[in-house]
């Protein structure tokens, strides 16, 4: 029943918001942080813990659910194709911002049910924001309802994602931001995915673009964004997988459209395998 979903919605907002308490008075020394494989990829011990703390948590509001998270922790299963609902979480989205104090990172949870995506949830907790969308209902800014307008390219700030684990596409990608840099009014790399794709969706950026991220970094903010009028596919156009990782384009529709053709326009064989 509706109330029944409601009242467990309410339940994991305020968990998160209680993880978000974590990750603000987190310190993490060096010891705390492990390299993943790949260039400069990283998990802290706060990351493993803030995802253990949100598994147990969440199986206690939507018992029999599958987690999909981004660390290696108990209780993480993966994507279900056939489960009832399943959690995507990225406990420290932006966690090399964590580990050098730049404030901007947050807490990442979408839930699908049935493979279809139908509640985000992303917590940025250095500001107390946060960005709430149930599928059909809109998307909210602490309590606010948030629309975007169809804003171009050329009038306003596009923001791009870069890790140095993701090798393959490198040219290709930053030819674009060339491209996007002398056609916008300003470029950003803020170092959190799901953050630069709620910005989209609350007017910030026009467009967040990035080759090769994870079900956990798209998932909750994607129903954000589409729920405030935005748009999010692979940079072909095609739809986002939440099964396997994709390269993707989340904006406005105008934005979203001249990204896209950018992409097609600027690529050559460098960027074959993205
Ligand atoms: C990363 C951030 C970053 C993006 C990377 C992601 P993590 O997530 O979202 O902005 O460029 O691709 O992996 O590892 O900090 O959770």
């Amino acid at each position: 029943p509706k109330e029944r979903m409601d009242s467990r919605y309410r339940a994991i907002e305020r968990l998160i918001r209680e993880a978000g308490k974590k990750m603000v008075k987190a310190r993490p020394s060096d010891a705390m942080i492990h390299q993943k494989e790949g260039l400069a990829n990283f998990c802290t011990d706060y990351d493993m813990e803030i995802q253990r703390f949100l598994i147990k948590g969440f199986s206690e509001i939507l018992p029999g659910a599958a987690f999909f998270g981004e660390e290696d922790t108990e209780g993480n299963a993966g994507a279900q194709a056939d489960g009832e609902f399943t959690f995507y979480i990225d406990p420290i989205d932006g966690t090399t911002n964590f580990m050098f104090d730049y404030h901007h990172s947050c807490i990442s949870v979408g839930l699908a049910h049935k493979d279809q995506m139908v509640a985000g949830f992303v917590y940025h907790p250095y500001i107390n924001d946060m960005y709430i969308a149930i599928r059909g209902k809109g998307s909210y800014l602490n309590g606010k309802r948030i629309q975007l307008a169809d804003k171009s390219v050329t009038e306003g700030i596009v923001e791009f994602g870069c890790a140095r684990y993701n090798e393959a596409g490198i040219d290709w990608l930053f030819r674009v931001v060339k491209d996007m840099f002398q056609n916008s009014l300003s470029i950003r790399c803020g170092g959190s995915a799901a953050l630069g794709l709620c910005r989209a969706a609350s007017g910030s950026n026009t467009v967040y673009l990035e080759l090769k991220l994870q079900p956990y970094d798209y998932a909750a903010a994607s129903v954000i964004l589409e729920e405030a009028g935005g748009v999010i596919t692979q940079i072909d156009g095609s739809p986002i997988t939440l099964h396997e990782g994709c390269s993707i384009i989340g904006g406005t529709p105008k934005a979203w459209k001249e990204s896209k053709e950018a992409f097609e326009r600027l690529r050559d064989s460098s960027a074959e395998g993205t």
